[in-house]
């Protein structure tokens, strides 16, 4: 149970990287864990108005996850294969098929009163602005961390400035698509368009605090390795 190993005064970062399937709470309660990881739930919480120990209570609730990796134990280029092929790739491949989908919808439901107008477009930029974002990390940052010659600096505090706008990039899509919520008389297309886009929300946030709250606090531990940081 997770109350038995973390408490409230627990950072947002610990939670989350001990228990991947605490994420689907604190998103439930608009808590960002993955740009605000050093947060204490308690912190958070409260900003929320939500009660830290309802939180934890519920995060016992959840179905015992399966058996996860431990990332902040396992090495570092074996995270950053796993972010590639686990996050990369599929981000890439959602939003392609999620920005199709968006444009179809405001085709067919033009007069809809609940027509997510602008999504299919607000997507195409999100789209341009992740695969910059990923390809500086795929060509430049991890290398180097994985080199062990990126300790920390402006190069980080980019990507970590990225990852900002793109919460906010998110949270823009999901203001536009009203709270993913398709109305009742939604077709198939606008459904599927909908769970598509809260997946990739949420594939996003767990992503992002890889990143930022277990591999970016050890990329200083990590000895020079020979062969890089290419794609395996
Ligand atoms: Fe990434
Ligand atoms: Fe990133």
């Amino acid at each position: 149970m997770i109350s038995k190993l973390l408490s409230t005064a627990s950072t947002l970062s610990e939670i989350v990287t001990c228990f991947p399937g605490a994420s689907r709470v604190l998103e439930r309660h608009g808590i960002d864990y993955c740009c605000e990881g050093d947060r204490s739930l308690a912190d958070a919480c409260a900003d929320r108005e939500v009660s830290a120990e309802a939180a934890l209570a519920e995060m016992d609730g959840e179905l015992p996850a399966p058996p996860h990796a431990r990332w902040d134990r396992l090495p570092v280029g074996d995270l950053i294969q796993h972010i590639f092929h686990a996050h990369h790739d599929s981000s890439r491949a959602a939003l392609a098929r999620l920005r199709g989908m968006a444009a179809r919808v405001e085709r067919a439901h033009a007069d809809h009163e609940s027509c997510p107008h602008g999504l299919a477009e607000h997507i195409g930029r999100l789209s341009e602005e992740i695969e910059d974002h990923l390809r500086r990390e795929e060509a430049v940052v991890f290398p180097a961390i994985e080199r062990g010659v990126l300790r920390g600096g402006a190069s980080i505090d980019v990507v970590r400035r990225d990852h900002q706008d793109l919460m906010e990039r998110l949270a823009r899509a999901r203001w536009l698509a009203k709270g993913f919520r398709p109305p009742p008389d939604a077709c198939l297309t606008w459904v599927e368009l909908y769970v598509g886009l809260a997946r990739l929300e949420h594939g996003l946030q767990y992503h992002i605090h890889l990143e930022n709250n277990v591999l970016f606090s050890r990329g200083g531990l990590v000895p020079s390795l020979s062969e890089g940081t290419r794609r395996r």
